[in-house]
């Protein structure tokens, strides 16, 4: 079975001259079925401009991708695809429910089945109290709800969302956490625009960093997460060739000889550490391990890149 999602050296450049603007640089990017895929990136790094040239809105300067197994653009993948964009704009004198079966008639779902989809993506969106509302009278919440309504109503197998939870106060992003947690379950793929690190960290299989339009780092989340140890350390009388040996021993130390952060790469070093730590005969005052957290990474990835 072909990847959900390949791309090859997909670039985009906006502009000309001068005002030229390379958006997204030569993206090689594989995600395969059933995965929850995590496209992180600070504000302009070019994940909008990158789904919107796989949903053929714009055309790529060079590059090619394929989706579903079929080159971009193709109809009977469409069918099968589910997109709620970054900005998007309704047609606020429909009811919710008109507004979805209107969407639910562009993906050719015939009139009984329509009915019952609608009912059900109200459901899931949590606005089946609201069916009979216009959308003009929609909250800035409500309107990303009935967005992923539109974007879920053909029950697609693979789903792009462009920031969905922008708009959205804590408990509506936890509602949307939830619903990407059940479409994961169910074996959609998705791929998800964000530049909220917990969203991601809590709901995808992958993720991929961009920056500058340059993809830093890609892989599984917890390949991702959790490949260095750090621990945080404050101790007293610490000798200087205790130090140099903590120096030797690790990947990285931040701080001094009486409050450090010491990044090594498992946990046998970890215990290493303290062994030196203690047979040194300094007082030991706080010794925490944690795994690297998914803030350092993204925020190391883009320092490296820049
Ligand atoms: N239509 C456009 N014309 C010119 N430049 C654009 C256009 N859309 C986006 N850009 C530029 O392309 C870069 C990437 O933008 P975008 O894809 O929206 O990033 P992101 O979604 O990661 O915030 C930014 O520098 C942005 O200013
Ligand atoms: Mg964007």
């Amino acid at each position: 079975m072909p990847a959900a999602i390949e791309i090859e050296g997909l670039t985009k450049v906006y502009g000309y001259g001068s005002d030229e603007v390379e958006a997204v640089k030569a993206l090689d990017l594989t995600v395969g079925h059933g995965e929850v895929f995590g496209f992180l990136g600070p504000n302009g790094a070019g994940k909008t401009t990158t789904v919107q040239m796989l949903m053929q809105i714009i055309f790529p300067t060079s590059g090619k991708g394929m989706l579903l197994g079929k080159p971009l653009g193709d109809i009977s993948a469409r069918e099968r695809i589910g997109y709620l964009p970054e900005l998007f704009q309704f047609h606020t004198f429909l009811r919710a429910d008109e507004f979805l079966d209107f969407h639910a008639r562009l993906y050719g779902i015939p009139a009984g089945r329509r009915r019952q989809r609608v009912a059900e993506v109200l459901e899931i969106v949590g606005l089946n109290e609201n069916a009979k509302s216009r959308i003009r009278t929609f909250s800035k919440g409500m309107l990303q709800r009935i967005g992923i309504g539109q974007a879920i109503i053909n029950e697609p197998e693979l789903l792009f969302l462009d920031e969905p939870t922008s708009a959205l106060d804590p408990m509506g992003r936890r509602d949307v956490r939830d619903l990407i947690l059940k479409l994961r379950e169910k074996g959609t793929t998705v791929f998800l625009n964000s530049h909220l690190l917990s969203e991601v960290e809590m709901t995808c299989t992958q993720i991929g960093i961009l920056n500058m339009g340059r993809l830093v780092r890609v892989g599984d989340i917890q390949s991702l997460v959790q490949p260095t140890h750090c621990v945080d350390i404050r101790v007293e009388g610490l000798p200087p060739e205790t130090m140099a040996d903590i120096r030797n021993l690790a990947s990285k130390v931040d701080g001094d000889e009486k409050e450090m952060t010491v990044t090594v790469e498992n946990e046998a070093e970890v215990e290493k550490v303290a062994r030196i730590i203690m047979e040194s005969g300094a007082q030991l005052r706080e010794f925490t391990p944690r795994s690297q957290e998914l803030e350092e990474i993204f925020l190391q990835s883009i320092e490296e890149s820049d």
